[in-house]
């Protein structure tokens, strides 16, 4: 049996699609100028934020003991729902363990056929993320990409489908994590009232940097009058670990009466969601710290621009660089971690084939020296 996992294995490794858990360099204290990292406003190393995890951990240990149904339902947590419930403007919000686990564990339920009598109809951005695709696909729900931000061809399937009449879903990122790009929100909610459709919404890599005061792009479109589930995470910008979904009262009831990774894992770490509140608030004073990380982005958008390098449609601190082809992101990557410059080469299937690209990620610790070194180790490739 294990010979087929080897021939998995070297069949990646014969395309050079094999990865490997990093070593060297990527290890231990930082010696590089890192644009990898998803900690955009530094949070990981904030000290109140640190000391606040520490606080909880002596208050409360440092593991939730249970199930959130058993021993694990912190008033730590049930604070943090109701601040994260009123900052958004939502009803209520449920916490998970990460944001992989809650976009895989809620739509699966969201989109169960025994509970929605027919098999829901899906609509789905082709570039989202995987763990959004993990869900839908153990679902069964019958998926509709559309293409990556197009409203016309999201119209398109929806007009095609409008007299089928089936439970019918949105799914999309708000900001897109590996382009930068931001979906037209403000469109696909008006469509989600015309079909009658749930929208669910990603807010992963938007939390801390998009919206008053860092809270989402959600926050800055009408939501009236059309069912919205919004899932953030603690682990971009907010820099720790764990994830919020924003609902009404009977998703969640139904959430936690319904969904594997909310009832059978342990609740998350006092210790992560101590860090995540405080955190949370730190961020909401950051409108200076957000300027500036765009401010750096939109000057490194003109700089690439002549030096003749793609980024894309990006408009945010994510900036992706076209790349020919697979290998040459890798090759690129690597010669800039020579020159002491970290930067995701991302391929395929993180990305659709043919869309290699380096990821460029902004951070408020990123100062003018760090993007010239940047820039410089990219005139070498
Ligand atoms: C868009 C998006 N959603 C969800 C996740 C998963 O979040 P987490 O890392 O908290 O599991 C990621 C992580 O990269 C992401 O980019």
């Amino acid at each position: 049996m294990l010979n087929a996992y080897e021939k998995y294995i070297c069949a990646l490794d014969t395309t050079s699609k094999l990865r490997k858990l990093p070593v060297g360099p990527t290890l231990g204290p930082h010696i590089f100028t890192d644009f990898a990292s998803n900690d955009y406003l530094g949070m990981s190393k904030n000290l109140d934020v640190i000391s606040a995890a520490q606080d909880a951990a002596k208050e409360f240990g440092v593991g939730a003991t249970g199930s959130r149904l058993l021993t694990g339902n912190l008033s730590l947590f049930e604070a943090l729902e109701a601040k994260i419930a009123k900052d958004k403007g939502s009803e209520t919000c449920l916490l998970f363990n990460s944001g992989f686990q809650a976009n895989h564990s809620v739509l699966a339920s969201l989109l169960d056929e025994s509970t929605l009598g027919e098999k829901p109809l899906v609509f789905f951005d082709k570039y989202n993320h995987s763990s959004l695709y993990q869900g839908v696909w153990q679902s069964g729900a019958e998926i509709l990409r559309f293409k990556h931000n197009s409203l016309s061809h999201l119209k398109d399937l929806l007009e095609r489908y409008r007299h089928i009449d089936r439970p019918k879903f949105i799914v999309t990122e708000s900001l897109f994590g590996m382009d930068g790009d931001f979906a037209p929100l403000a469109e696909i909610a008006d469509l989600c009232r015309i079909h009658n459709a749930l929208l669910y919404i990603d807010e992963a890599h938007a939390t801390g940097i998009f919206g008053p005061q860092g809270l989402g792009l959600a926050c800055e479109f009408g939501t009236e009058n059309f069912p919205l589930v919004i899932m953030g995470t603690f682990s971009k910008a907010l820099g720790g670990s764990g994830a919020y979904l924003c609902c009404s009262h009977t998703v969640k009831e139904y959430l936690v009466n319904k969904a594997p990774g909310f009832i059978y894992s342990t609740a998350p770490s006092p210790v992560s969601m101590a860090a995540a509140s405080k955190a949370w608030d730190l961020m909401k004073a950051m409108n200076g710290e957000r300027k500036r990380i765009l401010g750096l982005a939109d000057d490194l958008r003109k700089e690439l621009k002549e030096s003749d390098f793609d980024s894309g449609s990006s408009r945010s601190h994510i900036i992706p660089i076209r790349m020919a082809n697979e290998n040459q992101a890798v090759a690129a990557k690597n010669i800039l971690l020579e020159a002491g410059v970290l930067v995701s080469a991302i391929r395929p299937p993180t990305v659709p084939v043919g869309t290699s690209r380096l990821r460029v990620a902004l951070s408020v610790n990123h100062t003018d020296r760090d993007i010239e070194c940047l820039l410089k180790g990219l005139k070498t490739l």
